[in-house]
């Protein structure tokens, strides 16, 4: 069903085509797709990949260890929708590709949206695990899925394991757990639960509405935390609006901006943390040797996009690790929907028709 959905949305934007338009093929020429597809997959070749495992409240059992563009391919047929999937890119692959494409310094791409991945260029000889031929450039291109990340080093609250033990991918995807817009709201109706069970946060009764998981969303959090009016307005009018909870204190509200603050410091400085890493691998975390090249790192998603909190402190945070020296090489860039601009770059490159 997913599939078709896709393959009939195709469908639609080909018929919006007029006679007259000027991107229009000529005949018998096949149309070339970019798929984006954002989740971990097994690259076999720029246009084939089985699907490792699903993430960010997907559950599609019978899709896992499939070919994607296979599937695609077969739903584009059922639709009677004649086209070629060219290449199959990760939404961070495709971020670094288009954002290469506008400027040669991008050497990194991260999407801080529902979910959470990093891409970046490596040296080719830096890969252990490649057994084939090097490419001419001596460069090849990582998707990390970072996501996935999880360390002993990586201190986790109650809030992270509960939240962990109730999702769909138990185990899995700690990091983004903890950074991506997906859960940075539902930490925080777990918080909030608990102090109102624990501390009557609300009054003597814990509101019911608190009890639905997924029901405090991160852009309502990040309305809330933005929120500059003197009596926190916009804070009590979505505790009414979304929890059900009415006439809350000023007390109350401050309480409630201050657990946005503190979950979203926590995620902005992880996930600096995380590119410093990156910094660190591809050697340009340093000036020890004189020079570094310019490093521009081309990021996307809605997270760092329109939660402003999160971006502010993400980049002040890369900017205290790295020091002003090197902060001056290194520039972070919004690369909006860079990832479909950078899949159908990477498409029209493995053409047929080349
Ligand atoms: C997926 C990645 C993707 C990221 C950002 C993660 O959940 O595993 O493949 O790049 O989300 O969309």
């Amino acid at each position: 069903a997913l599939f078709d959905f896709i393959a009939g949305e195709l469908a639609k934007f080909i018929a919006s085509e007029s006679e007259s338009d000027k991107f229009r093929l000529p005949p018998g020429r096949q149309r070339e797709l970019g798929f984006t597809f954002s989740f971990p997959v097994m690259q076999l070749s720029i246009d084939s990949g089985t699907l490792i495992r699903w993430t960010k409240g997907f559950s599609i059992d019978q899709m896992v260890g499939k070919d994607v563009v296979a599937e695609l391919t077969k739903a584009m047929d059922r639709q009677g929708v004649d086209m070629r999937v060219s290449a199959l890119v990760n939404d961070t692959v495709g971020t670094l590709a288009g954002g290469r494409y506008d400027d040669k310094d991008v050497a990194v791409a991260v999407i801080l949206g529902t979910g959470s991945n990093a891409a970046y260029v490596e040296r080719a000889q830096a890969i252990p695990k490649w057994h084939g031929p090097h490419p001419k450039s001596g460069e090849m291109v990582i998707n990390m899925e970072w996501g996935n990340f999880k360390s002993s080093h990586l201190p986790l609250t109650e809030y992270d394991n509960t939240l962990d033990a109730d999702s769909l991918n138990p185990g899995e995807q700690i990091f983004e757990k903890m950074i991506s817009g997906m859960y940075l709201g539902e930490i925080l109706r777990r918080i909030l639960y608990r102090m109102a069970s624990e501390a009557a946060l609300f009054g003597d009764t814990v509101p019911p509405k608190l009890k639905t998981q997924f029901v405090l969303r991160t852009h309502i959090m990040s309305a809330m935390h933005h929120d500059s009016s003197a009596d926190l307005k916009v804070v009590g009018d979505k505790l009414k609006e979304i929890l059900e909870i009415p006439n809350t204190s000023l007390a109350t509200r401050k309480t409630v901006v201050e657990i946005c603050n503190i979950i979203v410091t926590r995620g902005a400085r992880l996930a600096a943390a995380g590119i410093l890493g990156i910094l660190k691998k591809i050697g340009r975390d340093n000036l020890r040797d004189g020079e570094i090249p310019k490093t521009v790192i081309a990021m996307d998603g809605g997270l760092y996009e329109h939660y402003t909190e999160y971006r502010n402190c993400l980049e002040n945070t890369l900017n205290e690790l790295i020091g002003d020296k090197l902060a001056k090489h290194i520039k972070l860039i919004l690369s909006n929907d860079g990832s479909g601009i950078g899949a159908a770059l990477l498409a029209a490159c493995n053409s047929q028709y080349n």
